[in-house]
């Protein structure tokens, strides 16, 4: 990439920063329209490597003031699976059965929660923290600022699930941890300001989806 320097300082011209940027947009957009959610994996493990290369570009997201309020639980032992997979169930089937849910779909739905976080290679709970977010004693603006944990962590996961594509790996966000927070921070002896939002299941594909998805027109307006 030609670099010119100006006033003392190199930066890129128009011309190759234009034409960087034309190649970049090809390749991303690419790679945004070829992920989907993969459910199903094969059992080799992950290195490492490609552990730290997904939690580094998750990093790299865009937060609220820059105060990066994700963290991930990294979970790989099949103990903890299990441990984490048969709490989170319990949980599941108590509201299912106070909803009075029938106990053949009750055990429909638990046994393939548990199959699905047991049989995924690597686990990463995706929490959020407000210990370095701004705090207001008005509870409109604390939730706006909670809101906006929120959204920073969720586009460290989409980081994180491109870059996982990108390596050949699939994923898929599990929102079961949302409605059972106490037991997943048990289980995982977590930090107590540690608030999980997904439960991130990867591993080497063993399933080609494909998606959809609705036409911009009933999305988007033009004002
Ligand atoms: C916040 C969020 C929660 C999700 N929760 C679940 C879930 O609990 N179980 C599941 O199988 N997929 C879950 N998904 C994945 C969606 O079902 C998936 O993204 C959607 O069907 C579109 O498919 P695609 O990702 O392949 O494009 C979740 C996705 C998001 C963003």
């Amino acid at each position: 990439m030609p670099l010119k320097p100006i006033g003392g300082r190199r930066i890129l011209t128009f011309a190759a920063d234009h034409e960087y940027n034309q190649g970049m947009k090809t390749d991303v957009t690419s790679w945004i329209k070829n992920r989907r959610s993969i459910r199903r994996y094969r059992s080799e493990q992950i290195p490492l490597e490609a552990i730290e290369t997904l939690l580094t570009a998750a990093t790299y997201a865009p937060s609220a003031h820059n105060r990066q309020p994700w963290r991930f639980a990294v979970i790989t032992s099949l103990a903890t699976k299990h441990k984490l997979a048969t709490a989170m169930g319990q949980k599941l089937r108590a509201d299912l059965e106070a909803d009075h849910v029938p106990e053949t779909v009750i055990a429909l739905d638990v046994n393939r929660s548990h199959e699905r976080i047991v049989n995924a290679p690597l686990l990463m709970l995706l929490c959020l923290t407000m210990a370095d977010m701004d705090t207001y004693t008005d509870p409109q603006r604390q939730h706006h600022e909670w809101v906006m944990a929120v959204q920073s962590t969720a586009m460290a996961a989409q980081n994180l699930l491109l870059t996982a594509h990108t390596l050949g790996l699939g994923a898929c966000w599990m929102c079961a941890p949302l409605f059972c927070p106490d037991v997943v921070c048990h289980v995982l002896d977590l930090p107590a300001d540690w608030q999980p939002q997904g439960l991130l299941t990867i591993g080497y594909p063993a399933e080609v989806k494909q998606k959809t998805r609705h036409p911009l027109a009933t999305r988007v307006l033009y004002r």
